[in-house]
């Protein structure tokens, strides 16, 4: 073990730094699916920020935004279209694919074929793509990958996965995918199971979890919240910027210390509707909730874990995330405060 500061120890830093030059020159570039969403509004700038805009091409089946189109390269791509990513990975010579385009889990149930088509064929295309292309690949997982019969409470990393829903047969299916070219074609394909994901810039795609992020867009704007979701629907959450920094982390660990490649559990908080509601009242005292069960979304969370056992990627490649509940619902509030209004007379 070398001291830090020693000359062995700054010696090593040096050749490190030097390594990592010669192979920033060398890199191929990064490649985002469904770069306009929820996550990948917040991954793309942290990856550009990380690695250099110039490495970094966000893609999506949506026209960019005018506002946005200075952001950087932005290319259209059709994840179910397979000639359309060979063509993209190919001319931007791509050599890591994050892929994020998919339909969430509330939009998946009300079309399951689309979400088929979608979920596994996008995917599909893209690990056919890096097949031939020696790309790595991130694949976002869910805790909509568990089921009925799987045990909610502390989830372990390996476990019962029976999911009774279409978003939750493509993100088990996808993960077995996954697995399937890491073993038999050598892909580096790496992903994690992610929880409900709260975040202030993009808003949330149709999934089951959206509830926490309207709670507290409509807490600054109304001081009042009708919950699709019952008080004590107890799920798994974690902040934006937790989510972006695991899965940054999980791509560039070690891969001889990855036991799980597809996919690692990961979480920051298990919370209820009421928790977050009391958490939001500390900073806005007369913030009042009632609840609208929706039966759609309500039966999707009551087969998802109520906690996930988040100990494997703690340990192989030192997942830690920073942000609680009391400390997400502060940041969450001090930059949405930022940009949302109360109307006038409220
Ligand atoms: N947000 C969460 O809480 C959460 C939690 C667990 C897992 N995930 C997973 O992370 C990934 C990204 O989630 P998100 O919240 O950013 O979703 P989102 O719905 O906000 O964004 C998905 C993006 O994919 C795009 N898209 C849809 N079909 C496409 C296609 N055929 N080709 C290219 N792009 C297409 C959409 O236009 C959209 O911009 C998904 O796989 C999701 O299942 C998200």
């Amino acid at each position: 073990m070398q001291e830090p500061g020693s000359r062995e120890h700054l010696a090593a830093s040096r050749s490190r730094r030097a390594g990592n030059r010669r192979s920033r020159r060398g890199i191929r570039r990064i490649l985002v699916t469904g770069a306009l969403g929820q996550i990948g509004s917040e991954l793309v700038p942290a990856l550009r920020e990380h690695y250099g805009a110039e490495r970094v091409l966000a893609s999506d089946l949506r026209i960019m935004p005018l506002h946005r189109s200075a952001e950087g390269a932005y290319e259209h791509l059709d994840c179910t279209q397979p000639q359309q990513i060979l063509e993209v990975i190919r001319r931007h010579d791509i050599g890591t694919v994050y892929h994020l385009a998919a339909l969430l889990s509330a939009v998946a149930e009300e079309k399951p074929h689309a979400a088929w088509s979608i979920n596994m064929g996008g995917l599909y295309n893209v690990l056919e793509a890096a097949r031939q292309y020696r790309c790595q690949v991130f694949f976002p997982s869910s805790i909509g990958a568990f089921g009925p019969s799987t045990p909610r409470e502390r989830t372990p990393q390996v476990t019962i996965q029976r999911p009774t829903t279409m978003y939750g047969v493509t993100k088990v299916a996808g993960e077995l995918l996954c697995d399937y070219y890491a073993g038999r074609f050598g892909v580096d394909t790496r992903g994690l199971r992610l929880p409900g994901l709260i975040s202030h810039v993009a808003p949330p795609g149709g999934g089951t979890t959206d509830y926490a992020v309207e709670m507290f867009y409509q807490a600054l704007r109304y001081k009042h919240y009708t919950c699709f979701l019952g008080s004590d629907t107890r799920l798994d959450m974690m902040y934006m910027p937790d989510a972006i920094g695991a899965m940054i982390g999980l791509m560039e660990a070690d891969a001889a210390r990855l036991r799980y490649r597809n996919a690692y559990n990961v979480t920051a908080m298990s919370i209820t509707a009421a928790e977050l509601a009391a958490e939001i009242r500390k900073h806005i005292p007369t913030f009042a909730i009632d609840y609208q069960v929706d039966p759609v979304r309500q039966s999707i969370a009551d087969s998802w874990p109520r906690s996930l056992d988040d100990g494997a990627a703690r340990e192989d490649w030192g997942f830690s995330p920073r942000f609680d509940l009391a400390g997400m619902t502060a940041d969450m509030l001090a930059r949405l405060s930022e940009k949302v209004r109360a109307p006038k007379g409220s």
